[in-house]
């Protein structure tokens, strides 16, 4: 076997759209009509590789923890949300229009500054104006100007306006943190790269409350949290890198910023942001709201507005860089072999079972049995007695099944199973009571 390193360059972002689209991970969002731009839809092995993510996050930053509460706040909210944390105001991308061929583009993301991508002409732009990236949408059937809302463009506001609810219900000790995970919404000028920019996309972020004397130390906390989760990702350490974001870079709101970016197959890009949102957002709910958002800390007459450190991940992100890091190429006896070298906790099937020959009914009974017992346990298991052997392992290893289960006539003699390893391609004999 002659293995092929994955050097993320090596890596190009059509071979995994392609893969991703063959084998039912992601299509095209309203694909049949032609498509909607910037909108995917996720096929029953994306589903499974979004929520595994989603999951695990859950976990790590919720339950494996005592000073985290999750809410989840709905996506339509009452107009003040967006005019307080500045969103109305501020939360706009500098538009280009070409006066050749009217096509529009975000100033800021151009190759060249004076030449339309679109037509190739130069110096057709005029002064680029500021566009508000919500979605404006109204609320119930009458459309005046106290009916309209927003489709969220992050979930962070959703925790702030219940901040004050987990504090009402829980009285949390300092720091604790609020998480939420669900939808955001963009009308991105130039949606690309696949899913890395798109209209619709989900965030998992946390508010983490903290007393502004003690931010710093939080922050470095956060840093060292956001790494360990790229690691439970597998995403390999030397491809993530760390850039403190310059003032005039960092949103309205943050006083310091650290992007996490990532060796990506379109390059070196964001994928995700740790914000010190200080007082913001909380300072202008009290403001607008009229209502207190002091917290006093148990037992003393300390009272303050508590400051926020703010780590937001995106999932179509993180899931395309799971994606990148996980795909290889090698050669198996002369032929080349694509497989998704996905940690097994991320793997959307776990385990492939199959009869040896599927028009042999007493080696297909005897799989079904196992193949019962294993999603029993596991869930994520697949049923594939679809051509010869060879190919169902190529299959298999095309969408990252760590295991191939193959029930034989040895099998019905010794109740032993043999099981393939994807990344090794290795074959061993298992006994199935210690498979199940
Ligand atoms: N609450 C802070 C916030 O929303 P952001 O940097 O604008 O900060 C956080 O977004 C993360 O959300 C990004 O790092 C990225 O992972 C993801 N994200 C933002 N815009 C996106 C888009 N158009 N498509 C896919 N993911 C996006």
């Amino acid at each position: 076997m002659q293995e092929v390193e994955n050097s993320m360059s090596d890596v190009k972002l059509d071979d995994i759209v392609s893969l991703a689209k063959r084998r039912g991970f992601i299509y095209q969002g309203s694909d049949v009509y032609g498509g909607l731009s910037g909108t995917w839809d996720y096929g029953p092995l994306g589903v499974a590789l979004k929520r595994n993510i989603m999951q695990l996050w859950w976990k790590m930053f919720v339950d494996g923890r005592d000073d985290m509460y999750g809410v989840d706040a709905a996506i339509l909210m009452n107009q003040k949300v967006w005019q307080a944390s500045g969103h109305v105001d501020t939360f706009t991308d500098p538009l280009v229009e070409c006066s050749n061929c009217h096509a529009r583009h975000r100033a800021d993301k151009l190759e060249d500054p004076n030449k339309c991508p679109a037509c190739g002409m130069s110096g057709t732009f005029g002064e680029p104006k500021q566009f508000n990236m919500m979605f404006k949408t109204n609320v119930g059937p009458v459309a005046d100007e106290s009916s309209i809302s927003y489709l969220r463009p992050e979930t962070a506001q959703g925790i702030f306006t219940n901040y004050k609810n987990v504090v009402d219900s829980f009285y949390p000790d300092l720091p604790f943190g609020i998480a939420q995970q669900g939808k955001a919404f963009r009308n991105e000028i130039s949606p690309r790269d696949f899913i890395f920019r798109s209209r619709e996309f989900e965030q998992m972020e946390i508010e983490y409350f903290v007393d502004p004397e003690h931010w710093e130390e939080a922050f470095e906390q956060w840093v060292a949290q956001c790494k360990e989760w790229f690691t439970v990702l597998g995403l390999p350490a030397e491809s993530v890198h760390e850039l403190e974001v310059p003032e005039d870079d960092r949103a309205h709101y943050s006083k310091r910023t650290i992007d996490f970016e990532f060796d990506f197959p379109i390059g070196r890009e964001e994928l995700m942001g740790l914000a010190y949102r200080t007082d913001f957002d909380l300072g202008n709910i009290q403001r607008v709201s009229g209502k207190s958002m002091e917290y006093t800390v148990k037992g003393t007459n300390n009272r303050f507005v508590p400051h926020v450190i703010e780590p937001s991940f995106g999932v179509e992100r993180a899931l395309m860089a799971v994606l990148a890091s996980a795909y290889r190429e090698d050669e198996q006896n002369g032929d080349k072999r694509t497989y998704l070298a996905f940690p097994e906790h991320l793997a959307p099937v776990k385990f492939a079972v199959s009869p040896l020959l599927k028009n042999k009914p007493e080696l297909v009974e005897k799989a079904r049995e196992v193949y019962r017992a294993l999603k029993a346990k596991h869930g994520a298991v697949m049923w594939d007695d679809n051509g010869n052997i060879g190919k169902r392992y190529r299959r298999q290893d095309e969408i990252g099944t760590p295991h191939c289960v193959v029930i034989d006539f040895q099998t019905l003699e010794d109740n032993t199973v043999t099981v393939r390893e994807r990344d090794t391609t290795e074959q061993s004999r298992v006994a199935i009571n210690e498979l199940v």
